[in-house]
């Protein structure tokens, strides 16, 4: 495992990536469900080290669906999150779970280049489609100082997960492209930005399976915009079409 090139961007004060899903819980959970079915992306993250047992942290926690999900096998989670309504969604969601989940989870109210946690403390850090803190035309760099404090709370021997889009393979791919600002030549700068930094990107392909078409262009809406969306839906038959996740990760 190569030891990652210095890391020099240093932030004077966290950027707050604000989601769309942080002002819509309903459209935000729908989402979460139809996205991934399968739970592929946990099922790759057990290949590289099982979770159970261990102390977890999920960066950019959003609504908590992965952290409750996580907290059934984890030892502990500490749930980063940094937008208020966010983490109200996130409170929301572990009251409503049994006691012994809800005690193995912690909410840090941070960004994810200030995390109030020791180092070497955690074994696992996941961040799902959230590692990016600074303007979209800085995406590629703005992910440092969360890199640098991933190295720093994350044991020797365990693993950094940054979960993001796969931008050249599966329909969602051509989505991201086609209506969105991502094209082929950033699929090739994260590649080699992560790889810079000791990462390995490895692409898990899943999909979305939403209950009804309705369902599908309500997210999809909340995602692109509405002419975005209508415009997807006639590409897709059915209520699925396959996503590929990008995952980079790391032993530290
Ligand atoms: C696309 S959402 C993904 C949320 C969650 N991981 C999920 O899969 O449902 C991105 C999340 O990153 C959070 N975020 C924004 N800026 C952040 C920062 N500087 N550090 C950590 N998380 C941040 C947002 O508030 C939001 O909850």
């Amino acid at each position: 495992m190569t030891a990652g090139l210095p890391i020099t961007a240093l932030p004077t004060e966290p950027f707050v990536y604000d989601y769309p899903g942080a002002h819509d819980a309903v459209t935000y959970e729908l989402e979460n469900r139809i996205a991934d079915p399968d739970a592929r992306i946990e099922a790759f993250m057990d290949r590289l080290l099982p979770m159970d047992g261990r102390v977890v942290a999920d960066v950019g926690a959003g609504g908590g669906f992965h952290a409750v999900r996580y907290a059934q096998r984890a030892a502990h989670v500490f749930a980063v999150e940094p937008a208020p309504k966010m983490l109200a969604q996130l409170h929301r969601r572990i009251a409503a779970e049994p006691g012994e989940i809800a005690a193995r989870i912690s909410v840090l109210a941070a960004g994810a280049e200030a995390i109030p946690l020791p180092g070497e403390s955690v074994d696992i850090l996941h961040s799902r489609l959230a590692y990016f803190f600074g303007p979209a035309s800085d995406r590629v760099r703005s992910c440092e100082p969360g890199i640098a404090e991933a190295l720093r709370i994350v044991r020797p021997g365990g693993r950094i997960v940054i979960v993001d889009n796969d931008l050249r393979e599966g329909d969602f791919a051509t989505f991201l492209r086609d209506f969105g600002p991502d094209d082929l030549a950033l699929a090739d700068r994260l590649d080699q930005f992560w790889s810079a930094h000791g990462f390995t990107g490895t692409t898990v392909m899943s999909e979305w399976r939403a209950p009804s078409r309705k369902a599908l262009g309500r997210v999809l809406a909340m995602e692109f915009g509405e002419p975005a969306a209508a415009a997807i839906l006639t590409r897709i038959d059915g209520a699925r079409f396959r996503h590929a996740y990008r995952i980079y990760h790391r032993q530290r």
